[in-house]
């Protein structure tokens, strides 16, 4: 069996990355030749986990994944996952004290582009992609992927910004009407030169790919 089909049959109860979005993440990777891959959010680790075995039925490749220490809190956590598929030694978990934006930081002043393929999936409010996006695009190298998740997301429609009214009231009622991450893919992407080669509705993915020119 492959890695990829022993993620699926081990935890299809565990939130969040379906199997349509797998499969369509294991398209990308392949068709991109991404060795390389970040991720920024990786909750139970179950997104990881494919990214991880997409790469081991290649036998190559390395994931880089950010989170907070409350991502390594759940039941079952991201060692969890990776233990049971024996996947450990194609990913690097970072926990974040913050938020991703400080490890980003790390990264970038270690120096280097190294990175062929972000998957995009944490802080999906206008700061947190917003920048986000413009600390990944100084790690990626150019012609890489920033696949973008939650295009439709807004505060307004996100229920645990509902369930946390003291926190939702900060923002205002445009901003929360807003779709932050579709936002930061019209305002931001073009000005850093990357286009937008799809929009996955179904999956509510964003595909956007950084300039083969771009330093
Ligand atoms: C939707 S979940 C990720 C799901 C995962 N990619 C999957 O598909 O299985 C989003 C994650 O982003 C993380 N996150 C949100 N804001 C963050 C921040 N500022 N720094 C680090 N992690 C953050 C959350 O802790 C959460 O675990």
């Amino acid at each position: 069996m492959s890695k990829f089909d022993l993620v699926t049959e081990k935890f299809a109860s565990v939130p969040y990355m379906r199997e349509a979005q797998a499969a369509a993440l294991k398209e990308l990777i392949i068709a991109n030749q991404a060795e390389n891959i970040l991720e920024i959010g990786f909750y139970h680790g179950k997104s990881s986990a494919y990214i991880a075995a997409i790469l081991e039925d290649q036998k190559r490749g390395h994931l880089t994944t950010i989170d907070l220490k409350t991502a390594v809190a759940r039941k079952p956590n991201i060692h969890d996952l990776f233990d049971a598929c024996d996947l450990t030694h194609r990913v690097t978990p970072v926990i974040a004290h913050r938020s991703y934006t400080w490890e980003l930081q790390k990264m970038i002043h270690a120096g280097g582009q190294r990175f062929d393929f972000c998957y995009f999936d944490g802080g999906h409010t206008w700061d947190g992609t917003g920048f986000g996006v413009l600390l990944v695009d100084m790690l990626l190298k150019p012609g890489g992927i920033l696949l973008l998740d939650d295009m439709s997301w807004s505060i307004a429609g996100s229920q645990y910004f509902q369930s946390k009214p003291a926190l939702a009231e900060r923002y205002s009622e445009d901003e929360a009407a807003t779709e932050t991450v579709r936002r930061v893919s019209e305002l931001i992407l073009p000005h850093l030169g990357y286009t937008m080669e799809q929009e996955l509705r179904e999956l509510r993915w964003g595909v956007a790919r950084k300039a083969r020119t771009a330093r």
